[in-house]
C-alpha cells in the first residue's frame, strides 16, 4: 500500500467501508476533523461588547469604530497577529432600534485598504460597505442611514474585493443589532440571557492563526479549531431557566449543524432577518457561512450540556472534502445551582406578510457554477441586473456544479418560495438574506426592492463561501426609479469607468 493510500485509510477511521480509487483519494484527502469529546472548557464566554454610542444634534445615533491590527493569545502564552474592530479580534456590538437614523465612523488603522459591510441591512447603496465603499489605510468612511426593518441579528464585515476572505478571516466581524417593539417572553437581557455567538474555524498553528486564509475544501478555507466570541474552549455561564443564543456562522466556508450533545429540543425563534412567524421546535439548525439563527433553549440548575456540530444532514450535500464528515464541540453551557425563571415562549412571535408569487414583476435565473455566476465573473464593469424600485421579483437560484454554494443578496431580506417545487421547511418560513444551495437543488426566492434607489452605485449578490466571493462569484444589480438609465460606474477603487 502506498503512502498516500495508508494516509487516506487512516484519515477514513476505523469505519473505512470501501478504498475508492487512487485518483480520488488525492482529490480527497483532508484530515476528517473530530473534536467532539476532546476539548477542555477552560475559557469563559461573554457576549461581545456592546458598542458605545451617543446622540449628535440631529438625533443621530453615533457609533465611532476603528478596525486596528493586534494581538490575541487564541493559546495561553502563544501570540498571533490578528486584526479586530476597537478590540484585537472580532468587533462590538452595534444596536440601533428601528426607525432610528445611524452614523457610523469607521476608520481604518490597518496598512490595507478594506470596507465594513453591513450583512442583512435595507440601507442605500451608498452606505452598504462592498467593494464601491473603500476605506483606504489611515481613512475614515462614515455612512449614515435609517434603520428601517424588523427586529433581527444582522453583522458586518469587510468586503474588499478579492480580500474578503482574508480579512475577515484575521478578525474583522462583528454583530448588528436591530430592535424593535420588545415581544412578551422573549429573554432579551444582552449577555445574560441573550448571548450572540459567533462561530468561525480556525487553523492554529502552534497558536498563530495563518492570515493568508489557506485554502482546503472546494468551498475555501476549513480550519480545525472552532473559535466562538473568538475563544477557544469556551463555557458560558446561564443563570436563566432559558437562553437565547444569536448563532451567526462567521466562517469562511464551513456549515455546521448545531444541536446538544444529549439531543434535547430547543426552539429557533428567528431567520436572518428576523423573527419566525412562532417558535420552530427543532433539534438541530443548520447554518452555512453567512446565515444566523436564534434559539432559545432550557436548562435545569447545575447541569451542563454541549453545544456540537455534527455532520450537516446528507440532503446538504456535503462531503467529506467539504467538511461534510467533520464534527466539533462547539461549547458548553453551565447552568448555575440556582436558576431564575424566564416565562414562557409565546406561541406568536411576528407578523410575516408573505410576498405572493403573483406580485412578482418578472423571474430571473442564477446559475452558480465553477466560481462564475451564470457563466460570468464579477466584473466591475459590467451591470448583470437592473431592479425597478419598489418592484417585487422572483430569483431562481441553483448550484450548477455539483458543488455546494451559498446565494446572498445585499440589501433585501427576501422569502423563500420554494426548495425544488415544496414549500420551504420551517427554519426557512422567515426572513432571509442568505441560502445554502446543496447541488441539484432550486431555489426560488421572493424579493421587493423598496425605497433606494441609485443609478450609480450598485448593489451585490454572490456566493458566500468567502473564497469563491473573491474568485469573482458575484455579481452586481442596480436599483433604479422608473426611466432611470443606469450611469456609468466608478470601479472599486474609485476610478470611474465609461463603457
Ligand atoms: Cu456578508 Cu456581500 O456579504
Ligand atoms: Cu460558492
Amino acid at each position: 500500500m502506498n503512502l498516500t493510500r495508508r494516509h487516506a485509510l487512516r484519515l477514513l477511521g476505523a469505519s473505512a467501508v470501501a478504498v475508492p480509487a487512487a485518483g480520488l483519494l488525492v482529490a480527497a484527502v483532508r484530515d476528517r476533523v473530530d473534536t467532539v469529546g476532546r476539548v477542555a472548557f477552560t475559557n469563559r464566554l461573554q457576549a461581545p461588547p456592546l458598542a458605545p454610542s451617543r446622540l449628535d444634534s440631529a438625533g443621530r445615533r453615533v457609533f465611532d469604530l476603528r478596525i486596528r491590527a493586534g494581538q490575541r493569545e487564541f493559546v495561553s502564552g502563544r501570540p498571533s497577529s490578528t486584526w479586530g474592530v476597537d478590540s484585537d479580534y472580532l468587533g462590538p456590538t452595534l444596536r440601533a432600534r428601528r426607525g432610528e437614523r445611524v452614523l457610523v465612523n469607521v476608520a481604518n488603522g490597518v496598512d490595507e485598504t478594506t470596507t465594513l459591510h453591513w450583512h442583512g441591512m435595507h440601507l442605500p447603496p451608498e452606505m452598504d460597505g462592498g467593494p464601491y465603499q473603500p476605506i483606504e489605510p489611515g481613512a475614515t468612511w462614515s455612512p449614515t442611514w435609517t434603520i428601517d426593518q424588523p427586529a433581527a441579528s444582522l453583522w458586518y464585515h469587510p468586503h474588499p474585493h478579492g480580500r474578503t476572505a482574508r480579512h475577515l478571516y484575521r478578525g474583522l466581524a462583528g454583530m448588528f443589532l436591530v430592535d424593535d417593539n420588545p415581544v412578551p417572553g422573549l429573554p432579551h437581557r444582552y449577555g445574560i440571557d441573550d448571548v450572540p455567538l459567533i462561530v468561525q474555524d480556525r487553523r492554529l498553528d502552534g497558536g498563530r492563526l495563518d492570515p493568508d486564509e489557506p485554502m482546503s475544501g472546494t468551498t475555501g478555507f476549513l480550519g480545525d479549531h472552532l473559535l466562538v466570541n473568538g475563544i477557544l474552549g469556551p463555557y458560558l455561564e446561564v443563570t436563566t431557566t432559558r437562553i437565547r443564543l444569536r448563532l451567526l456562522n462567521g466562517s469562511n466556508a464551513r456549515v455546521y449543524d448545531f444541536a446538544f450533545a444529549d439531543g434535547r429540543p430547543f426552539a429557533q425563534i428567528a431567520s436572518d432577518g428576523g423573527l419566525l412567524s412562532a417558535p420552530h421546535g427543532t433539534r438541530h439548525v443548520q447554518l452555512a457561512p453567512g446565515e444566523r439563527a436564534e434559539i432559545v433553549v432550557a436548562l435545569t440548575p447545575g447541569e451542563r450540556v454541549v453545544l456540537r456540530s455534527a455532520s450537516p444532514a446528507t440532503g446538504a450535500g456535503l462531503v467529506q472534502r467539504d467538511g461534510g464528515a467533520d464534527r466539533f464541540d462547539v461549547l458548553e453551557l453551565r447552568a448555575a445551582p440556582t436558576l431564575t425563571n424566564s416565562p414562557e415562549l409565546p406561541d406568536h412571535l411576528a407578523a410575516l406578510p408573505p410576498l405572493p408569487a403573483h406580485t412578482a414583476v418578472r423571474t430571473r435565473t442564477f446559475e452558480l457554477a465553477e466560481h462564475h455566476i451564470n457563466g460570468r465573473k464579477m466584473d466591475p464593469r459590467r451591470i448583470d441586473a437592473r431592479v425597478g424600485k419598489d418592484t417585487t421579483e422572483i430569483w431562481e437560484v441553483r448550484s450548477g456544479d455539483g458543488t455546494l454554494h451559498t446565494f446572498h443578496v445585499h440589501d433585501v431580506q427576501f422569502q423563500v418560495l420554494s426548495v425544488d417545487d415544496r414549500k420551504p421547511p420551517p427554519e426557512l418560513s422567515g426572513w432571509k438574506d442568505t441560502v445554502l444551495l446543496p447541488p441539484g437543488t432550486r431555489m426560488r426566492l421572493i424579493m421587493r426592492f423598496a425605497d433606494y434607489a441609485d443609478p450609480h452605485r450598485p448593489y451585490m449578490f454572490h456566493c458566500h463561501m468567502l473564497y469563491h466571493e473573491d474568485q469573482g462569484m458575484m455579481g452586481q444589480f442596480l436599483v433604479l426609479d422608473p426611466g432611470q438609465a443606469a450611469a456609468p460606474l466608478p470601479l472599486p477603487g474609485g476610478h470611474p469607468s465609461h463603457h
